[in-house]
């Protein structure tokens, strides 16, 4: 008995005796139940078939994650004009030179196209390259560091009262523009790779340069802050 044989119902001794002396009415009941054994052979393929591409959708699913909106996506953080440029010491957040995106756990840093900088040429041309600076039409410069401490992971906020970035939770220090100052962070801070759509500052939260390092004589963008950082 095969496995056709055990789904199929027994047929009637009336049937069996048609089929075993042939004619008419044994190849109606032939043609049937070669009929049924066919539809359950679709039917069984159609539901594996189903099946695979339900599975093959949720591994694709696992392995590429609809991000729209969403942290590692390319995120709209707003328009350029509502983030107006400042020179650093005058910095005040929410209001000039640095803004905070919570959804993208971004600081955008603008720098008014007068900030000081402390080197000039081609050298300056370059730092600004390895440090993720983008230079505006209108002459200003923006950054767009991303919150998490390179030592440890804590948020890093950003403080008015001394003009730079202090992490609450072992006291790694960065300047206005993510450089490292002092504190056990082993590199400057890390800044997502962002773009200029019109007017709207476009952040690629899933793209990190995470290699900017400690700045020497040479390298240092921005003169260390004359103000020290009250105790939090
Ligand atoms: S996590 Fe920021 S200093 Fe340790």
């Amino acid at each position: 008995m095969n496995a056709d044989d055990i789904n199929q119902p027994p047929i009637t001794p009336q049937q069996y005796e048609v089929l075993h002396g042939g004619g008419a009415e044994a190849a109606e009941i032939t043609r049937q139940r070669l009929s049924r054994r066919h539809f359950l052979r679709r039917s069984m393929l159609a539901v594996w078939g189903l099946s695979a591409t339900a599975a093959v959708a949720g591994a694709l699913d696992m392995l590429y994650p609809n991000l729209a909106g969403q942290f590692g996506a390319v995120l709209n953080v707003g328009k350029k004009s509502k983030m107006p440029a400042a020179i650093p010491t005058k910095f005040k957040l929410g209001q000039a030179g640095v803004f905070y995106f919570q959804n993208a756990k971004t600081y955008m840093i603008h720098m008014a196209k007068d900030t000081h900088f402390l080197l000039s040429g081609t050298n300056l041309t370059d730092q600004l390259v390895s440090e993720t600076v983008l230079k505006d039409s209108d002459g200003s410069y923006w950054i767009a560091v991303y919150q998490r401490c390179v030592h440890l992971g804590c948020t890093v906020p950003f403080r008015d009262d001394c003009d730079s970035f202090k992490c609450p939770c072992h006291g790694s220090h960065y300047n206005v523009d993510g450089e490292y100052l002092d504190g056990p962070a082993p590199r400057s801070l890390d800044r997502f790779i962002f773009t200029f759509s019109g007017e709207d500052v476009m952040v690629n939260t899933g793209v990190l340069n995470q290699k900017v390092p400690h700045p020497e004589t040479g390298t240092r963008l921005i003169a260390v802050p004359g103000v020290p950082c009250s105790a939090a």
